[in-house]
């Protein structure tokens, strides 16, 4: 069964999938899964049932010989955001919202839009020569963390292990582990949480807001690094999957173009169709009902965004990316209700540069190695997308 919990988020699916399936995982526990979009929808609009504590759990627990590793870093994960259904959940939210607001990343479009053209120059320009271009490494994995850095203010001589850490972080608390190591994930996340609780006592920016409004410097920290790993990692993973997405979509290219199909749209069916983040959790918190299931108090449940994004319920040709179709902004990858993504603006926006500018990258493209994404409860965390220009269909040869 580990099988069927670690892997089946990430592509088109078996059919029929019931509504609501108890899965057992890698360690032998059940989780409530559940697929329909209503029903994914019904569980975050109500904090009060389905809490959302459970959201950072460690899918597999962390061994004691990894927990003496962090605790020798004073590593401490208090609820601070997407895990926190406690009464300062609203004033840090609102904290990092202003941080991450419409006009702040409005504010970052043209910074970004030269920083990604002169990328795309440059691949073009290997591309021309014959070259393979990782798009990944080369185009999109950093891109998020460069500009969030310049939102949150965090000093550019910290980003570089950001990235390094958040990937660690995602594989200690979403992957199905060994022992061994998890206490080598624990030395990369205990090493940065030292580093964060610097950034976080001193920094200005939001953690200067932070700490003015009284938070703790735990909760400082706790609030960091939740942002340094899903304000990043999840937008270039989506940068990345969509682009693999769109190679395969030669319709979609040329629309964008000929100027018929707006770049928002293609995000927002990348966003359905290939979402960064697959499942999210919550817990019951008292005994209760789905669907007309009985689900005791204490079941993990199992949200599979990625499923709803494909109900036939609401999106008519759920299986095809078509911008715009109708029910194609009703997907749930950045979650919803109380806790609902504070960085959607940013991540669209972000997306919206890098097709625009990326595209033509994509026209004559063969694709040399798609995206390879290791078993992951929640990330899809592709490690590489390389192409090379297509000679045969009107590259320019070197
Ligand atoms: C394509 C990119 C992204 C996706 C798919 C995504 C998805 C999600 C999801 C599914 C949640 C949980 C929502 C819920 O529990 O209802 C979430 C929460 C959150 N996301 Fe994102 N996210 C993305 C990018 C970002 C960015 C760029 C930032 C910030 C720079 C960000 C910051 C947050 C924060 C702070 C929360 C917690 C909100 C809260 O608990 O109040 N995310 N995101």
């Amino acid at each position: 069964m580990a099988a069927v919990l670690f892997t089946s988020w990430r592509g088109p699916v078996a059919d029929p999938w019931p509504d609501l399936a108890t899965v057992t995982d890698h360690l032998g526990v059940p989780h409530l899964v559940v697929t329909r979009h209503a029903l994914v929808r019904q569980v975050l609009a109500d904090p009060v049932t389905w809490r959302p504590e459970n959201a950072l759990d460690a899918v597999t627990p962390i061994p004691v010989a990894a927990l003496r590793v962090l605790a020798g870093h004073r590593f401490r994960l208090p609820p601070t955001l997407a895990n926190n259904g406690g009464a300062s959940h609203p004033r840090i939210r609102a904290i990092v919202a202003e941080a991450l607001h419409p006009a702040r990343v409005a504010a970052q479009q043209p910074w970004l839009t030269g920083l990604v053209r002169a990328r795309v120059d440059r691949l073009a320009a290997a591309l021309d020569a014959g070259e393979p271009v990782d798009l990944y490494a080369d185009l999109a994995a950093d891109l998020p963390l460069r500009v969030l850095a310049r939102m949150v203010e965090l000093p550019a001589t910290q980003t570089a292990t950001v990235k390094e850490f958040s990937r660690a972080a995602l594989e200690l608390f979403w992957a199905p582990l060994d022992h061994d190591r998890q206490v080598t994930l624990a030395a990369t996340v205990g090493r940065f949480h030292r580093v964060l609780r610097d950034f976080a006592a001193t920094g200005g920016g939001l953690a200067a807001r932070l700490r003015a409004d009284g938070h703790p410097v735990d909760v400082v920290v706790g609030a960091l690094f939740f942002l340094l790993v899903a304000g990043q990692e999840t937008t270039s993973q989506f940068l990345t999957l969509l682009l693999h997405r769109l190679t395969g979509e030669p319709a979609v290219l040329a629309g964008l173009r000929a100027g018929t199909v707006p770049v928002a749209d293609v995000v927002e069916e990348g966003l359905r169709l290939e979402p960064p983040i697959v499942t999210w959790r919550r817990v019951a918190a008292v005994d209760t009902t789905l669907a007309g299931t009985p689900v005791p108090a204490g079941t993990p449940v199992v949200l599979w965004l990625a499923r709803a994004g494909r109900d036939p319920a609401v999106v008519a040709d759920p299986a095809a990316f078509r911008p715009g179709q109708p029910g194609s902004r009703r997907h749930l990858a950045f979650g919803a209700g109380a806790h609902r993504c504070v960085g959607a603006q940013l991540s669209r926006m972000e997306a919206a540069v890098v097709v625009t500018e990326a595209a033509p990258l994509l026209t004559d493209a063969v694709v040399v190695r798609p995206p390879w994404c290791p078993d992951n409860l929640s990330f899809r965390m592709p490690d590489a997308f390389v192409i090379r220009r297509d000679r045969g269909r009107g590259g320019n040869p070197a």
